[in-house]
C-alpha cells in the first residue's frame, strides 16, 4: 500500500473501515459510561485492525477503542498506522483522546488520517498533525545530539 493512500483512501477501504469500527463498538465493554467506542487502523500492508473500549471497576484502568485497535495492529506484525476510523455512538463527532493521539503518533506521522463516524456514516476527518501539533515521536530519539 503506497504511502499517498493516507489522504485518499478509497471508499471501499472507508467503508470497510467503517464495517470494522462497528463489529468492533459491538463489543464494547462500557458498563460505566455506557459510551462504546470502536476503531480502526488501517496498516501498511492494507490490513484492518479494530478495537472496542474497555473500562474497568477501577476507572482509571479502562482503555480507549484505538489502543486496542493498535494492540491488534501490533500483534499482527505491523508497525505504521495509515488511518483510523473511530465510530462513537453520535450525535456528537468524538476525536481520539490526548492520549490515544501519542499513540497513534507511535506508528504513524503527521499525515495518519483520523476519521471520526458514528452508526449513521462517516462524519469528519483530520490529520494526526492537526490534531496533535508540534508533537514528540520515535524520530526525535533517533536525532540525538
Ligand atoms: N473513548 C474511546 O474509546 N475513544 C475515544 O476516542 C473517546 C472515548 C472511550 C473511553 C471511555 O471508555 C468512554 O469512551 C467514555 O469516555
Amino acid at each position: 500500500m503506497s504511502k499517498t493512500m493516507q489522504s485518499t483512501l478509497s471508499p471501499d477501504v472507508k467503508q470497510r473501515m467503517f464495517a470494522a469500527s462497528l463489529a468492533a463498538r459491538s463489543q464494547a465493554h462500557a458498563p460505566y459510561s455506557q459510551f462504546a467506542v470502536g476503531a480502526a487502523v488501517l496498516d501498511e500492508h492494507g490490513n484492518i485492525h479494530s478495537g472496542c473500549n474497555i473500562e474497568n471497576a477501577a476507572y482509571p484502568q479502562g482503555w480507549c477503542a484505538e489502543t486496542t485497535a493498535l494492540g491488534a495492529m501490533v500483534m499482527a506484525g505491523a508497525k505504521r498506522a495509515l488511518a483510523v476510523l473511530i465510530s462513537g455512538p453520535g450525535p456528537d463527532v468524538i476525536t481520539p483522546c490526548g492520549g490515544c493521539r501519542q499513540k497513534l503518533r507511535e506508528f504513524g506521522d503527521e499525515k495518519l488520517l483520523v476519521i471520526a463516524a458514528d452508526p449513521g456514516g462517516i462524519r469528519q476527518s483530520w490529520s494526526l498533525g492537526q490534531l496533535l501539533p508540534a508533537s514528540f515521536g520515535p524520530d526525535h530519539l533517533k536525532n540525538q545530539a
